[in-house]
């Protein structure tokens, strides 16, 4: 039986991916080359360094460990930029309706995200009190895929894996889920998150109890 949502942040809650997407797009512009919106995919749910890292191979770019932590935080930088903007408004269609759902039915809940910019962002559009557990990149060693962020969500809410159900847009982030022995949404395309028990374009007009009926 479910007893706690485990959710994503970037592209689930708020579409913050695009502005990693763009922040980074810039960096690689940057230097010399580009990335598209497709190579992007591999980066959601993925550390900072650990994008960095995938992004710089792409490039055929060598670089030394200070080198690399000044492009990271440049990039925050402008990543800070693009969402400082932010407000409620910004929070993605159905996820307010899905919450009022998520109350009344008494379903525990975690956000589960390696963003270490989290907090900052979910206080931007005003959701911090909407999670009973807020576990982000400054809390865990391992980024998604691996499932240390969801394992740690449902040890901090005291429920086992298997009553999790976890929100996710990124194929990193089903993949963690999975690995983490907990049944996942995903948010986007079938083609793309294959791993997923079930997966819905984004969370309007989504039912808790025919969704918990389609993965049951
Ligand atoms: C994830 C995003 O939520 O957080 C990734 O999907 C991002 O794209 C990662 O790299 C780390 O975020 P931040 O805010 O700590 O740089
Ligand atoms: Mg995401």
């Amino acid at each position: 039986m479910i007893k706690a949502f485990l959710f994503d942040l970037d592209g689930v809650i708020v579409d913050t991916a695009i502005y990693h997407y763009q922040a980074w797009k810039q960096m690689a512009n940057d230097l010399g080359f580009d990335i598209s919106e497709e190579f992007n995919e591999q980066l959601k749910g993925v550390s900072r360094m650990e994008s960095l890292d995938i992004i710089l191979k792409y490039g055929g770019i060598k670089l030394s460990e200070a080198e690399k932590l000044s492009l990271a935080t440049k990039k925050n930088e402008n990543y800070l930029t693009l969402v400082s903007k932010m407000s409620p408004a910004d929070i993605l269609p159905g996820v307010s309706d899905f919450f009022v759902q998520v109350r009344k039915e008494k379903i525990k809940t975690a956000l589960g995200s390696v963003s270490k910019n989290a907090k900052l962002i979910l206080e931007r559009i005003g959701m911090l009190d909407d999670f009973n557990i807020i576990i982000d990149g400054n809390k865990i060693a391992k980024g998604k895929p691996d499932p240390e962020v969801f394992l740690k969500g449902a040890e901090e809410l005291g429920v086992s894996p298997k009553e999790c159900l976890v929100f996710e847009d990124a194929v990193a982030g089903v993949e963690a889920a999975k690995v983490g022995g907990m049944k996942a949404i995903g948010i986007g395309k079938k083609e793309v998150l294959t791993k997923a028990d079930f997966v819905v374009e984004n969370l309007v007009g989504l039912n808790i109890d025919e969704l918990l009926k389609q993965i049951a």
